[in-house]
């Protein structure tokens, strides 16, 4: 492996290979269905021999969970069904100690109506430091250019509340007013919170729908200056106070937009964003079986600052979304991944990637791959390594949310087997035939060495030995065939060829390579894939859904 120089060191999150997980759903150590702090230090070893490099919690602070935790009732406390503020520590010393950062969720946008600055805010008389904590207004006609998010539940961004006898403003739930950003004492007091996390040692934190943080009249209310002004003012503190930490941005906007949260040429901003205009690319790309999607898209994305990077992902626990595509797009994408209604929610697919993509193994792992291989640092979502289902008859996002199948035993090793049957899990664990725990589960595929777990952790193991992967420029090589994608990716020596194959046919192509590539050399044992090299052509034969890595050496030096 090329050693980290020390600029490589400080931007560790560009070679991150990023696992998000719910401890809720991930592992129950005290047997009361709930998964908890110590159950996830117990499934450490696990995520380590993963090859994953970093973990991204999903909210575990206390709150009333009609959001599934994204409605924070306090910023500063574990929910006590997954632990304490001592759990935490404990956990983040036992992820350090094995190599794992750890990035964690600030969800500042809003609280939950429960939190007790909404409590006081709608006591306290209007106009007051307390009161204005939170938007109101006493019409709703304030802001119409704002879009309704969670277009399924809520008919408008505003709500009334007897008790402040006024309507306040939310972008998502009705139960989730937003905190007004335009007030210093909520700045600080957000500022007060993001230090409370660092301090306790989290490398990362996640900035939840950080688009939509002041509302203006006149615009849509997302992107605004002020919300860049804020998040300016958090980098500063980062800067100063953490530097070796990071900001990832949760902003689903068009890439013009979402790379502006990266801030100005030296990125003043987030270090991270997802690429969320990307991610649907790839379905189409998979749906249609060819690689325009994919370029398009890539040719689209602008460059990024140097310590920038991109979060890409194949799904997450929310919908898959498609609010940035074009109606036909869309269309599109729903008629292939979810021609059921109950496979829909809001402008988005409530599914998991294995049923999105049939079960298919070789699909799974060419999408996987993919993630792996462009620029950015992929984000894995729990159980999508082992082919994990959903289940459409759980409300809202809840069918992508059970928990995690470790084996076949009763409670599929989330929960400790005696209390299966006994005590009920959290949500109900997958037990149908095809997506079951008794058939989908860590234990079955650990030794396998044809199991989709094996083939994942082989490929993020290939993958981090390659610098190129995280770092490197992507130079797309001409194909003669639309189905098949090809690309170099090159960080100093290191180059790495990508040839994916993305149709259902086998393919046999040509492709011309760039200048100054040399002899190429395959670094995964990968079934189905062949390249004959002459000049600066080759003939690449894949079989159905291939792909394939070729590590280049360079005629140039
Ligand atoms: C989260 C969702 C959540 C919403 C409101 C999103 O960005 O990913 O799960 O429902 O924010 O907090």
């Amino acid at each position: 492996m090329r050693p980290a120089s020390h600029a490589d060191a400080a931007t560790w999150y560009k070679d991150a290979v990023i696992y998000q997980l719910h401890v809720k759903t991930f592992c129950d150590g005290n047997g009361d269905g709930i998964g908890d702090f110590p159950g996830l230090i117990s499934r450490l070893d696990y995520l380590q021999q993963l090859g994953v490099t970093c973990l991204w919690l999903l909210p575990f602070f206390p709150s009333p969970l009609l959001d599934d935790g994204y409605d924070v009732a306090d910023y500063v406390q574990v929910h006590p069904a997954y632990g304490t503020l001592e759990d935490v520590r404990c956990f983040l010393v036992e992820a350090h100690r094995r190599g794992l950062r750890v990035i964690s969720e600030l969800v500042i946008n809003h609280t939950s109506d429960q939190h007790p600055w909404f409590q006081r805010a709608r006591q306290a008389a209007p106009g007051s430091a307390e009161r204005d904590f939170y938007v109101w207004s006493d019409t709703t006609d304030r802001y119409r250019g704002a879009r309704i998010i969670f277009r399924d539940t809520e008919s408008s961004n505003w709500s009334w509340d007897a008790v402040a006898g006024a309507y306040y403003w939310h972008r998502f739930f009705h139960h989730q007013p937003d905190l007004n950003f335009d007030h210093p004492e909520v700045r600080e007091a957000v500022l007060q919170v993001m230090r409370f996390w660092l301090d306790l040692g989290v490398d990362g934190l996640r900035l939840d729908a950080i688009a939509h943080l002041v509302e203006r009249e006149g615009t849509t209310c997302d992107n605004l200056p002020e919300t860049h002004a804020f998040l300016r003012s958090a980098r500063a503190v980062l800067n100063a106070e953490y530097p070796d930490r990071v900001l990832l941005a949760e902003v689903n906007q068009p890439p013009d937009e979402t790379r502006a949260y990266f801030g100005g040429g030296v990125g003043d901003e987030c270090h991270m964003a997802f690429h969320f205009p990307l991610m649907p690319r790839l379905f189409q790309a998979l749906a249609h079986g060819e690689a325009a999607p994919l370029v398009e898209i890539l040719r689209a994305t602008a460059e990024i600052p140097e310590t920038a990077q991109w979060a890409i992902f194949l799904r997450n626990h929310d919908e898959l979304t498609l609010s940035a595509l074009l109606p036909a797009d869309r269309d599109m994408l729903l008629q292939a991944y979810a021609p059921l209604p109950r496979m829909r929610l809001n402008n988005g697919i409530r599914r998991r990637l294995a049923p999105l993509l049939g079960d298919n193994q070789p699909r799974i792992l060419l999408a996987t791959t993919l993630t792996l291989s462009l620029p950015g640092s992929p984000v894995i979502y729990y159980g999508d390594e082992i082919g994990m289902g959903d289940n459409m008859a759980l409300a809202d996002r809840d069918g992508v949310r059970t928990p995690m199948q470790w084996s076949a035993a009763p409670g599929g090793g989330f929960m400790p087997a005696a209390c299966a049957g006994v005590v009920r899990p959290v949500l109900p664990l997958l037990d149908d035939a095809v997506y079951g725990y008794r058939r989908i589960n860590v234990a079955s595929q650990d030794g396998d060495a044809h199991s989709l777990l094996t083939a994942v952790r082989t490929r993020i193991r290939l993958r981090r030995r390659h610098p190129a992967f995280g770092r490197g420029r992507l130079q797309f090589c001409a194909v003669s065939s639309p189905r098949v994608l090809a690309f170099v990716r090159q960080y100093g020596s290191d180059c790495v060829l990508v040839v994916a194959n993305l149709s259902r046919g086998d393919e046999t192509v040509r492709l011309q390579l760039p200048a100054g590539i040399g002899e190429l050399a395959t670094s995964d044992r990968l079934a189905g894939v062949e390249l004959q090299r002459s000049g600066s052509d080759a003939a690449v034969s894949l079989a159905s859904s291939a792909i394939g890595w070729w590590t280049a050496a360079q005629q140039n030096g």
